[in-house]
């Protein structure tokens, strides 16, 4: 723990919960949390923020690797979605991907206007709207999208009830046949729930919690599977070998703070590992979420 102060006064009296107030983290502001991330412009400000750089580039090749396999599998790339709307679009990592697949069109949104403003700027043919997607309006609800992307996003909706209408929004933009992709930490297992800790940006929600707002949506659940392996944080704690995921994840991340070459080394390493661990199913932290809006009865 890094500077936190600690109390040694008794909690349950007044003068205890005064002082653990005090010592309370604030309350995550996601729109002023999210303004300050994207100030650096990098991978740090939508991977691993208080990770280097180095080893943020190599968790987001492996995850591309995956998701080329993924959407393969799925037979989701004959023919590639023409029209693709990104939830919570961040830096544009994932853009030119989408293009070079076949993609005609790339749409998206973001809370951060700094991020919304470097896209627009990039994509000038596109439409990319700065906002909230609790709020209506910012995600199209014309059920108009072949594809709809949401990676890494709805985990930062801490709250249930904003979690369930963004949701709702968010499939809203998913035309009748079309899919919604989602890279989350979905929990597979119960015992791998943990409470939220106080000032927390995230939470890692069971899966069958997405599946409660998406398929009230009208949605239906296609396949869920890893994302990675090793090339993120271990967050299924309820796993049997868990253990040995946590100790590959910590020894990379150690590795990666002596410095720029070491980040690269212990990126290649997860990479290498987790192309060996993939084909084995175990899925001990970020998932592939893939739902499907049925077509309309002719
Ligand atoms: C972890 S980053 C992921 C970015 C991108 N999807 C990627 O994978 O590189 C989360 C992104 O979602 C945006 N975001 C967070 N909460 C949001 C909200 N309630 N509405 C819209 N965007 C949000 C953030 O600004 C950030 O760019």
């Amino acid at each position: 723990m890094t500077g936190a102060k600690h109390t040694a006064v008794p909690l349950g009296t007044r003068a205890g919960m005064l002082a653990a107030m005090q010592d309370a983290p604030p309350a995550y502001d996601p729109r002023a949390y999210w303004t300050q991330l994207h100030r650096e412009g990098s991978l740090r400000s939508v991977g691993q923020s208080g990770l280097p750089i180095d080893l943020n580039v190599w968790l987001y090749r492996v995850l591309e690797r995956n998701l080329r396999a993924f959407l393969r599998r799925q037979r989701l790339l004959s023919p590639p979605p023409a029209r693709v709307f990104e939830v919570g679009v961040g830096t544009g990592y994932w853009t030119p991907f989408w293009y070079h697949l076949g993609a005609d069109r790339v749409d998206g949104c973001d809370l951060a206007e700094e991020a919304v403003a470097r896209l627009r700027e990039r994509f000038p043919d596109a439409t990319f709207t700065a906002g909230d997607i609790v709020d209506e309006g910012v995600i199209p609800a014309d059920g108009s999208y072949d594809l709809v992307t949401v990676f890494n996003v709805l985990l930062h909706i801490i709250d249930e009830d904003r979690f369930a209408v963004a949701a709702g929004h968010v499939a809203a933009a998913v035309r009748p046949g079309g899919h919604l992709l989602l890279v989350e930490p979905a929990l597979l297992l119960d015992a791998s729930v943990r409470p939220l800790r106080a000032g927390a940006s995230s939470t890692a929600r069971l899966l069958a919690r997405y599946r409660e707002v998406l398929e009230a949506a009208g949605l239906e659940l296609v396949v869920a599977s890893a994302s990675t392996t090793v090339a993120n944080n271990p967050i299924e704690h309820g796993l049997p070998h868990i253990g040995r995921f946590v100790w590959s994840w910590r020894t990379a991340v150690r590795q990666a703070r002596k410095g720029p070459r070491r980040a690269r080394l212990a990126g290649r390493v997860l990479s290498l590992v987790d192309r060996i661990v993939m084909p084995t199913g175990v899925a001990p932290s970020g998932k592939l979420l893939l739902f499907r809006r049925p077509e309309a009865p002719a």
